[in-house]
């Protein structure tokens, strides 16, 4: 059966999205973007509807696929699992750790599936590093190091440069790493965090977690790089062995060379197919029924808590205890 998709936006990631959409095999019919100049073309290079209100997008769909601005994500979610449909959610899940528990929890008592897309689990070279951990090659993972260097982005009004809406560099950008930390080490305990805001950036942050099972992760995320680039490395060691990645080609090398640069910084890949897409045709299969889901409502909603603990280290300059306790 071929999905009928509706995506809440029209920007950077809702086109990412819908690209996918159309890879998995099912079809982008409506979408709702407000206050967008690009809904129009996208919709009609799509051929999908723009619909005038969310009820009546819901209405017409079997997937909610969320990629409007961060703040906005628990409503659109409690309205789709209010009405059954079930939802695919931009990260982060929440602006804040209560949100993205509150989403959790109105999707699990409508019995509505809540799929989140932290598409790092879908590099193949993270969730490769990953395999090999669980099946023990590294032996006790002792630190685990990540990066995720990059411009500021653009997205449809200023929204991004709004700590408010969007919870800025970590919320953003830093919560893939620590979402692919969690699932590498498992949960966090403890974070300390320092943040450096050099003129004109967008911030540079650097978080150490604490991880219950006794590991270290050493997280960087920074919007402080130069315009076009984009830099991620990986590193994991353990008592069997060290596994180490660094990616900072700015572009693919399967894809032509191309001058434009993106809004929004993705991260760079040599793949025949983009993870986006492995990624949508995975949240397809789940909807089918054929798969269980990679990414699970609860980490999403655990790499916000995270995040927050790490902003809350920033302001205060202090070690933060997850759980309120110091
Ligand atoms: N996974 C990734 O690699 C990645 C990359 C960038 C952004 N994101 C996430 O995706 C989400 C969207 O980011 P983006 O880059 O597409 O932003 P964007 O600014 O390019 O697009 C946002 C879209 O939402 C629309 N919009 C704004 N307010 C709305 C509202 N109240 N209701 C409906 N539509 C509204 C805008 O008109 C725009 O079309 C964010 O949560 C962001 O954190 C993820």
């Amino acid at each position: 059966m071929t999905l009928r998709v509706g995506i809440v936006g029209a920007g950077n990631m809702a086109a990412t999205h819908a690209a996918g959409w159309n890879e998995a095999g099912d079809r982008v019919t409506h979408i709702l973007a407000t206050g967008s100049t690009r809904a129009g073309s996208l919709a009609a290079d799509l051929g999908a509807e723009l619909s005038d209100s969310y009820e009546e997008l819901l209405a017409a769909v079997d997937v909610v696929d969320i990629c409007s601005p961060t703040d906005t994500h628990l409503g659109y979610v409690e309205v789709a699992a209010a009405s059954g449909v079930s939802v695919v959610c931009e990260k982060p899940l929440g602006r804040t750790a209560k949100e993205a528990q509150e989403a959790v929890a109105i999707c699990e008592a409508a019995g509505v599936l809540l799929l989140v897309a932290h598409v790092v689990r879908f590099f193949p070279e993270y969730s490769v590093a990953r395999d090999r951990v669980v099946a023990g090659e590294l032996g006790d993972v002792a630190t685990v190091r990540l990066d995720r260097s990059t411009y500021f982005p653009v997205g449809d009004g200023s929204w991004f440069g709004d700590h408010e809406r969007s919870g800025g560099v970590v919320l953003d950008l830093m919560i893939h790493d620590v979402d692919y930390a969690r699932w590498v080490a498992g949960d966090v305990e403890r974070v300390y965090a320092r943040r450096a805001e050099p003129t004109g950036s967008g911030g540079h942050v650097l978080a150490t977690l604490r991880h219950r099972g006794g590991a270290l992760s050493h997280v960087q995320g920074s919007w402080a790089f130069p315009e076009g680039s984009f830099r991620t490395s990986l590193e994991i060691a353990g008592s069997e062995g060290l596994l180490t990645l660094h990616a900072s080609e700015p572009f693919s090398a399967l894809v032509p060379e191309s001058d434009d640069v993106s809004a929004v910084p993705q991260p760079p890949t040599t793949l025949a197919e983009s993870p986006y897409v492995t990624q949508m045709k995975h949240f397809s299969a789940v909807l089918h029924g054929l798969a269980d889901p990679i990414v699970s409502a609860t980490d999403a909603a655990a790499a916000v808590e995270v995040c927050e603990a790490i902003l809350q280290s920033i302001d205060t300059c202090q070690a933060v205890t997850l759980g309120g306790a110091s």
